[in-house]
């Protein structure tokens, strides 16, 4: 297990090693977005596909000028969810010194000024973009614990430990580069608040393969079958539950009691790692969410874990 401090992990960006980082939404599998060969052990080390680009984050608006191109729709929803659980994607500028790899040579860069203070505190002192995935093996379940992602890396990756993600679910993805704005991933800012500072309707892409590849693929998938729409057990199925749990099930992992879609995002991935990591269960149930606010992002997982890999 290799604990590091926050001046460790500075360091080993630098350097152009991979660390993995807190921050409000999920732990990242960071390295410096300028370094393309820093960039390359990112995909190396979560078996990442290269045409699946990464998320470049930023301390403060100063370190943006030279990335990207911010259009009135970009500076109102920085100002309205920066730092936080947002994630624009923007043309790149000329000259623009993140590795095209980041891109996966797409025109086009997604930015996040992330909130956890530690995230914050590191970014300062690299004073460089830092591009971090959610810092899990491909495919998997994302990291809301330092020990997830020893859990999915391997003991021996380097981890900046900032405690529990508050969020619990990767941010909302935007994509800005076409006439109208579009929701690339639902995530932890809600569409219908980022519809209200844009006053108008986000599109969804039909050809998602363009405009954010990443979307294509399997992804948070468990080791075990996630079955949705639970309404009773069908088998040993360990049942994760929103609001009154429902009996009969070999065990219980409350998302909500009270309902509340905030929670149940930031006890999502917890909820999927505990259950699929319980000995003698051959499933896990899911009792229905509303697909509204976070619920959309939820349901959006919980979707794609049931599909498998
Ligand atoms: O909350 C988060 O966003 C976390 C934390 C660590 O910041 N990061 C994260 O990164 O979830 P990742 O790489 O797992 O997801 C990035 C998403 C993918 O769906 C990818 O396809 C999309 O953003 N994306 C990245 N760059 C893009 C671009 N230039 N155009 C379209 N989509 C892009
Ligand atoms: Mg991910």
């Amino acid at each position: 297990m290799v604990d590091v401090t926050i001046s460790e992990a500075a360091d080993r960006l630098l350097r152009g090693e991979v660390v993995a980082i807190p921050t409000e939404t999920v732990y990242g599998l960071a390295a410096d977005a300028t370094n393309a060969s820093a960039v390359a052990k990112i995909f190396a080390a979560k078996g990442r596909p290269d045409f699946n680009p990464l998320i470049s984050h930023v301390a403060d608006f100063a370190q943006l000028e030279a990335l990207v191109t911010l259009d009135a729709r970009a500076r109102r929803l920085a100002e309205a969810f920066w730092p936080g659980a947002l994630t624009l994607v923007l043309p790149r500028l000329p000259g623009c010194p993140v590795a095209p790899a980041v891109s996966a040579g797409l025109p086009s860069l997604a930015l996040r000024m992330p909130a956890h203070p530690i995230a914050r505190e590191l970014l300062a002192r690299v004073g460089r973009p830092v591009a971090a995935p959610s810092a899990n093996r491909s495919g998997h379940v994302s990291p809301s614990t330092a020990q997830h992602v020893r859990d999915s890396l391997g003991p021996e990756i380097a981890v900046l430990d900032g405690g529990a993600c508050k969020v619990g679910l990767e941010s909302t993805v935007i994509g800005l580069t076409g006439e109208r704005p579009a929701l690339l991933r639902p995530g932890g800012i809600a569409a219908e608040g980022i519809e209200a500072v844009l006053g108008e309707a986000l599109v969804q892409p039909t050809d998602r393969k363009l405009q954010s590849p990443g979307m294509l693929l399997k992804h948070y998938a468990p080791r075990l079958p996630v079955r949705l729409d639970a309404a009773a057990p069908q088998g040993r199925e360990g049942l994760l539950s929103f609001g009154r749990p429902l009996s009969g099930f070999a065990t219980v992992y409350p998302l909500s009691e009270s309902g509340d879609l905030a929670e149940a995002a930031a006890r999502l991935y917890a909820g999927l790692h505990a259950l699929d990591q319980m000995p003698g269960l051959d499933g896990i149930a899911v009792m229905p969410i509303p697909q509204q606010g976070l619920g959309v992002a939820i349901n959006d997982r919980l979707t794609r874990a049931a599909r498998g890999r």
